[in-house]
């Protein structure tokens, strides 16, 4: 995941500020752009708040706002050329500032729970904000999912979008400045890549995510405990009542936990207290870009393979849904009406000592990549 290269980290650093300081003019240049238009969408914390459509050839589309990085919507045709949207979310900024869990949001700095809100580094005990209980959950109060990001256009052949963010050292109880660049990407063969990179001027924990909710169906009001998943993994990292991961890494087999084969969610779900919303560690042995699930739904005829090059997946079947939220369209998001595929490092690293190390350090470069590749089946 990080390379211990201080000049590549320097040159990364560089790029960061010339980029922040290149961004309006950029933006100046969104019309001339193919496949990238952006509309104004309001403000917050005093800053503008946009709203960019990426569009490919075959006339897919991705929404994305600067406001927490989020992904708005992911349209694509169904097996009878209907278009909708494979990812739920909302038309407004103002849905998105009622807090949704995170819907479709970028998460930082550190992807899911961290136990008792603490950890301790070089000696140093770091108290978090206790956002989920006693935990910490997806970077806390005022994550990644709640600030806005500064967007730029990159001068590229496919239509791509960069967003920059730096979080204080301090920010949310985090230790050093991390500098942060998420990068969507659409690519020809209708991929949502995201890139993510980050440098740091202390010892920090970085786990950084998406979290789109999925229903392939377009429709809300179709389970996706009829979706058939496969993922990549024999093992997966149990947790406690809290969903803090025990420190095991225990086999699937035999147990609900076995997607390595299709399989329907619904089918042992019921087994699983609460539905799926555990870690699975995927059996990919390094840090190169490879297939390590499939997601697909027989109603749209659609399928989704999703990319990564993080060691673990969080397969989340939307179980604290509730019907509080109203996807655009006007139905309400319900229990499972819409699951995550969140690709992250292991929950709670940082207190883990048998989980991949998590701490990016000075000098080093923290890079990720996950795709989100939809197809007809
Ligand atoms: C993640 C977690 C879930 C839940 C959702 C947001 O996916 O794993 O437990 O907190 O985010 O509601």
């Amino acid at each position: 995941m990080k390379s211990l290269n201080s000049l590549l980290a320097l040159i990364i650093v560089s790029t960061l500020f010339i980029g922040c300081s290149n961004s309006s003019e950029k933006n100046n240049a969104t019309l001339q752009t193919p496949g990238i238009t952006k509309k104004d969408w309001g403000e917050f914390d005093g800053k503008k708040v946009y709203l960019f459509t990426l569009e490919n050839d075959n006339g897919t589309m991705v929404t994305i706002s600067n406001y927490g990085g989020t992904v708005t919507s992911f349209v694509t045709p169904d097996k009878n050329g209907k278009k909708s949207s494979i990812i739920i979310g909302f038309d407004s900024l103002q849905s998105y500032l009622q807090h949704p869990p995170y819907f479709g949001a970028l998460i930082g700095r550190y992807g899911n729970r961290i136990g008792d809100a603490k950890f301790t580094l070089d000696g140093t005990t770091y108290k978090l904000a206790a956002n989920d209980g006693k935990n910490h959950l997806h970077g806390g109060l005022k994550g990644f999912d709640k600030v806005v990001w500064d967007a730029s256009i990159p001068n590229d052949s496919v239509p791509s979008l960069t967003l920059k963010y730096l979080s204080k050292d301090g920010e949310e109880g985090y230790p050093g400045n991390l500098n942060v660049t998420v990068q969507y990407t659409l690519t020809d063969d209708d991929g949502l890549k995201i890139e993510y990179s980050a440098v740091t001027d202390k010892a920090t924990p970085v786990n950084l995510t998406n979290h789109s909710y999925f229903n392939l169906t377009g429709d809300v009001s179709n389970t996706i405990l009829n979706h058939t998943l496969m993922i990549d993994a024999d093992n997966y990292t149990p947790v406690d009542t809290s969903l803090i991961p025990t420190g095991e890494i225990r086999s699937v087999k035999g147990t609900p936990f076995d997607f390595t084969s299709p399989k329907m969610i619904g089918r042992d779900i019921d087994s699983v207290k609460g539905g799926y919303d555990q870690n699975w560690v995927l059996n990919k042995k390094d840090t190169s870009l490879q297939k390590v699930a499939e997601l697909s739904d027989s109603i749209s005829g659609r399928s989704l393979d999703v990319y990564t090059t993080q060691p673990g997946l969080q397969f989340y079947t939307g179980n604290f849904l509730d019907g509080t939220f109203i996807n655009r369209g006007g139905k309400p998001i319900t229990q499972h009406s819409a699951l995550c595929l969140e690709a992250q490092h292991f929950p709670d690293s940082p207190n883990q000592p048998n989980f991949p190390s998590t701490i990016l350090k000075p000098g080093e470069v923290y890079h990720a990549v996950t795709v989100y590749k939809v197809k007809l089946k």
